[in-house]
């Protein structure tokens, strides 16, 4: 049976515990949704997000973690904490965190593996800059993040990848369908050559989906979910793309 398609949530540097009101609005209003929804708040409420939601409609997620299991890393935070608060998943490689603290793809593929150690699941982001993109070479990076990124221990059931362009987060814009389909090609291409043909990781597109584009974008062979960033923390908005998958 094909895995569900999963909606996930990055609420960035965003919210209070005020703002679980919308996840228990979600839980309200999706609790028979076809698809598997998750939600990434900042570190401070996967705590309270995992209570209020218990696992059930929402699952839990962090935005980062570190590659190792402990120590002395001020102001970092490792996946075995991560689980500890309830957690199941987290995103590691979003652009924010390669662009804000130089992180590499060999640090990203690091962080894959802890994840996996702590036995969380990755969210691991890849996507081609817009010079990138006019240059001619978003297949290339794309094949070079996805090579670098994603670690040898990754299946489908510990792993997902999420093809976000940087271009697209935040902005408004988003690639044609074309582009989506053609680079999520080449990812289920590149991983069935990798992990074989059973592999069957999720692809996710992430950068400004919202409740207008979703459906669209969901037809889009190979897209298996998406990764949303501002339209997630409203429980409206987000509720009407978990709608759409
Ligand atoms: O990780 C999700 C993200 O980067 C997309 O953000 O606000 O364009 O949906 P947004």
């Amino acid at each position: 049976m094909a895995p569900r398609k999963l909606a996930a949530g990055n609420w960035k540097m965003n919210g209070t515990i005020a703002s679980l009101a919308e996840v228990e609005t979600l839980m309200r209003e999706h609790g028979s949704a076809r698809c598997e929804i998750l939600i990434c708040p900042p570190a401070t409420l996967v705590h309270p997000m995992v209570e209020r939601a218990g696992q059930g409609v929402v699952a839990v997620g962090g935005q980062d973690c570190h590659a190792k299991d402990s120590g002395a890393h001020t102001g970092d935070i490792a996946a075995e904490q991560l689980r500890d608060a309830g957690a199941v998943y987290v995103i590691v490689g979003h652009s924010e965190r390669r662009a804000d603290h130089g992180e590499t793809d060999a640090a990203v593929s690091a962080k894959a593996v802890a994840a996996h150690r702590a036995g969380i699941a990755s969210v691991i982001c890849v996507g081609e800059t817009e010079a990138q993109r006019d240059a001619g070479q978003t297949l290339d990076v794309i094949a070079r993040q996805l090579a670098g990124s994603v670690p040898d221990c990754a299946t489908a059931a510990n792993t997902v990848i999420a093809y976000e362009p940087v271009w697209a987060i935040g902005t408004g814009r988003t690639p044609t369908n074309e582009q989506i389909a053609e680079v999520h090609a080449a990812m289920r291409a590149a991983l069935v050559a990798r992990f074989g043909d059973g592999a069957g990781f999720r692809l996710l597109y992430g950068g400004s989906v919202k409740p207008s584009n979703a459906a669209e974008i969901f037809a889009i062979a190979d897209v298996d979910g998406a990764l949303v960033g501002g339209a997630s923390l409203k429980a409206s908005d987000f509720g009407a793309i978990i709608a759409a998958l």
